[in-house]
Parts: structure tokens; C-alpha cells; sequence
């Protein structure tokens, strides 16, 4: 099975063409923590990810060959496993850099970018599944894998950092890549036709990657939980679900016409009157022409979390979106404030983290935050 550097430019894990399957872990630190906890902390992560990213067990004796006497360094589900394409990317939430008395010394070095997303229309976020000091994504095509990877990150940070939120995720809902094929969402619509692809530097230069600082060649993440009701989007007609979206639920061609990869035509109008994608379509709110310009790289999962008292499903979508700046998923956000797909979802939880550009070999992940 594949295995993907964990050394490099960039972080792995956001161009990386998206996997099956995502583990996401929000970590805050612990009351007392200091600014070496934190270093520490970052350094031995960096040199287990190396480890799990590469499919070997983590720690000097892994999962069987330590002393009888004490618990393995490795918690050992992943053994045989093989490292399945994992990649493991961290970030540092605003919270980080705004504790009381500045306990790691960094407070002076937040980016400006890094502030609190602001509440948007209709948001109705639960704090428990929102926020954290600290990111951990895990994606591979192996479940296993990615809950080894969180498992074992989390085992190290014990006294350190402790687990805020996870997620689990499955079934990618965007591709990265022109060799993937689009995947479908829980709504059962194509997701992630027009999305930044990673052979397109120039997208990814103007787009993705910060350039300020110690978070050159970073970018930044936000992270949303997005319930979806999907018992009334499937009691819905099929002719509304494909309005709501503005492209078609087979092909996922826009409304406008054409195949899958058509670019929508916005000023097109259709027989019945206003525009063929509609006015308050999500792919019409959310295009590029109706945002300044503003792109996004979307990497997100579908989620399935149980039920509730009404025998009715809890899912929904995971967003993830990458930006070198957190205002342009707030420009979008903001765009969709009318869009009719917001009857049929609830936004209720939310995160933004700055990811620290790639680790050079020997040196340690957000390294330059401490420089
Ligand atoms: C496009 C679904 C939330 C940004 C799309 C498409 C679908 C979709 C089916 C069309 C296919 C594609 O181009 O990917 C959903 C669902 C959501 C959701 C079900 C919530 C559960 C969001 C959010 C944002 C967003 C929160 C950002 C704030 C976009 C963008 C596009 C898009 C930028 C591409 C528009 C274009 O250039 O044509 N989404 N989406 N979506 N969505 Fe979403």
C-alpha cells in the first residue's frame, strides 16, 4: 500500500489527492500547560506521524517489542495494516495564542488571519463540537488506520493536551484531483465538480498558500459540521432538490446546460421565467462570479452519527475548506445566506486553525512559530 512523505513543501493532507476515509481530532491544551509542553509536544507528534504516515508503529518499541512490564508504545490495532495512503496534518487554533498570560510565548505572533470566524446567518453551534487550540486530521483508505493515527497522536499528548471534539468521517465529498472521480454527498449530489485541483499551481499559489511570515506555505483550515435533515431533503421532489443545488442530481451538470464540467452560465434565463440557475441556488451563491473571485480548496466528509429521539438520522457533511485566508470562506459563507439549501441544514460546529506550512527532515511541525 501507498505511502505519502510526511516531510515536504506543504503539509500532506490538502492537495494530497483526498482519501476514504478521515479521523479529526480538536485538542485544547492542558490548564498549566508551558511553551515547552507545547514545543514538546509538537515535536514528538512530528516524529510519530513520520512513523504512522510511513506505516510502522510509533515510539522506540512499537507495539509488541517493549518490556513486558509496561504498556506498548503502540497501541497496536494498525499492525499488518500498512500506512493506506495516511496522511496526518496539524493546526493551531486562535485560542492557542490568546490564552490568559500568554503561557507559550506566542501571543505577539498570531496572525492576524487567525481570529474567530464570526457568527454567520442561521449558525447554531453547540461549543462542545467547536473551536480547540489544536488540529488533527487524519485521512487514509483504511478506517482503521486513521483511528490508529488519532489514537496514538492523542496517547502522547496525555498531560499535555487533552481532546476537545472528533469526527469521523467517510466517503469523501470533493476530489482533488482530475484522475478522481467526483463523489456524491448524503443530499446525493455530486460534490466537488469545481473545486482547486492540485496540479493547478496557480490556483493553489493565489488561493491556498499563505505567504506571511512563519505561516508561509501554510494555509488555513476551516472546519464546519453541518447536519444535514435528511428526512425532508428525501420527501422533497426531485425537480426542487436539483433547484435547490442548481445543477442536475445524475450528471451533476449545471442547470444551465451541458455535462458535469460545463461551466455554469449564470445570465442564462429559463423558460419559466428568472434565471435557469436559479437566484437562490447554492451553486449560483457560491460561484467564483458571485464572490469577487473567491475560490476555495473543499475537502470535506460525509458523517453519520447515530440518531435522534425521533428515530431520525444524525448526519450530515464535515466541511473542510482550505484558504491562505479565512476571509474567503467568510465571503462565501456570507454569499449563502440566502441560498435555499439552508432549509435543509444547520450549521453546529465550527473551527478555523492555521496549518503550518510542510516539516523540513529533522526539524519539527510549526517550528517557526518558536524561531
Ligand atoms: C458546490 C453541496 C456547503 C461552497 C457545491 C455542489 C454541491 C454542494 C452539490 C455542486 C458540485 C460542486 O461543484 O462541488 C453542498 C452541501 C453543503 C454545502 C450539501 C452543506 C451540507 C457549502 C459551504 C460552502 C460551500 C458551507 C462554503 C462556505 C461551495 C463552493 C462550490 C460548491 C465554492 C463550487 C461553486 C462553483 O464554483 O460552481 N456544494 N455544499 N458549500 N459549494 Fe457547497
Amino acid at each position: 500500500d501507498g505511502a505519502y512523505d510526511f516531510d515536504g513543501e506543504h503539509q500532506a493532507g490538502i492537495t494530497t489527492p483526498v482519501q476514504r476515509h478521515l479521523y479529526f481530532a480538536s485538542l485544547d491544551m492542558t490548564a498549566g500547560a508551558t511553551r515547552e509542553d507545547l514545543i514538546s509536544l509538537l515535536q514528538e507528534w512530528t516524529d510519530a506521524a513520520r512513523q504512522l504516515t510511513a506505516g510502522q508503529e510509533v515510539g522506540d518499541t512499537g507495539a509488541v517489542d517493549g518490556s513486558p512490564l509496561a504498556p506498548p508504545d503502540d497501541t497496536g490495532e494498525a499492525l499488518g495494516l500498512g500506512p493506506h495512503h495516511l496522511t496526518v496534518t496539524f493546526g493551531l487554533g486562535p485560542s492557542l495564542f490568546t490564552r490568559d498570560g500568554d503561557p507559550f510565548g506566542i501571543a505577539a505572533r498570531r496572525p492576524e488571519a487567525l481570529a474567530p470566524l464570526p457568527l454567520f446567518a442561521f449558525d447554531l453551534l453547540e461549543e462542545p463540537i467547536s473551536g480547540g487550540d489544536l488540529c488533527i486530521q487524519a485521512c487514509a483508505d483504511d478506517p482503521q488506520v486513521v483511528v490508529h493515527a488519532i489514537r496514538n497522536l492523542s496517547r502522547i499528548a496525555f498531560g499535555r493536551a487533552q481532546v476537545r471534539w472528533t469526527r469521523l468521517g467517510y466517503g469523501r465529498t470533493s476530489r482533488t484531483s482530475a484522475e478522481q472521480q467526483t463523489p456524491r454527498n448524503l443530499f446525493g449530489f455530486k460534490d466537488g465538480t469545481a473545486n482547486i485541483l492540485s496540479d493547478d499551481a496557480k490556483a493553489l499559489d493565489r488561493w491556498v498558500w499563505a505567504d506571511d511570515g512563519w505561516m508561509a506555505g501554510g494555509s488555513y483550515l476551516v472546519a464546519r459540521t453541518i447536519q444535514m435533515t435528511i428526512e425532508s431533503w428525501d420527501r422533497t421532489r426531485l425537480e426542487e432538490q436539483e433547484l435547490v443545488i442548481g445543477r442536475s442530481k445524475g450528471e451533476g451538470a449545471p442547470l444551465s446546460g451541458g455535462t458535469e464540467m460545463t461551466e455554469p452560465d449564470l445570465e442564462m434565463t429559463s423558460s419559466t421565467g428568472g434565471f435557469a440557475v436559479p437566484e437562490t441556488s447554492h451553486v449560483r451563491l457560491a460561484h467564483p462570479d458571485r464572490n469577487d473571485g473567491v475560490q476555495l480548496l473543499r475537502r470535506g466528509y460525509n458523517y453519520v452519527d447515530g440518531n435522534n429521539d425521533l428515530g431520525q438520522i444524525t448526519a450530515g457533511l464535515f466541511f473542510l475548506s482550505f484558504q491562505r485566508d479565512p476571509a474567503q470562506f467568510v465571503q462565501v459563507q456570507n454569499s449563502l445566506k440566502t441560498d435555499a439549501l439552508n432549509e435543509y441544514i444547520r450549521h453546529v460546529g465550527s473551527a478555523l486553525f492555521a496549518v503550518p506550512p510542510g516539516v523540513r527532515r529533522g526539524g519539527y511541525v510549526g517550528q517557526g512559530l518558536f524561531e
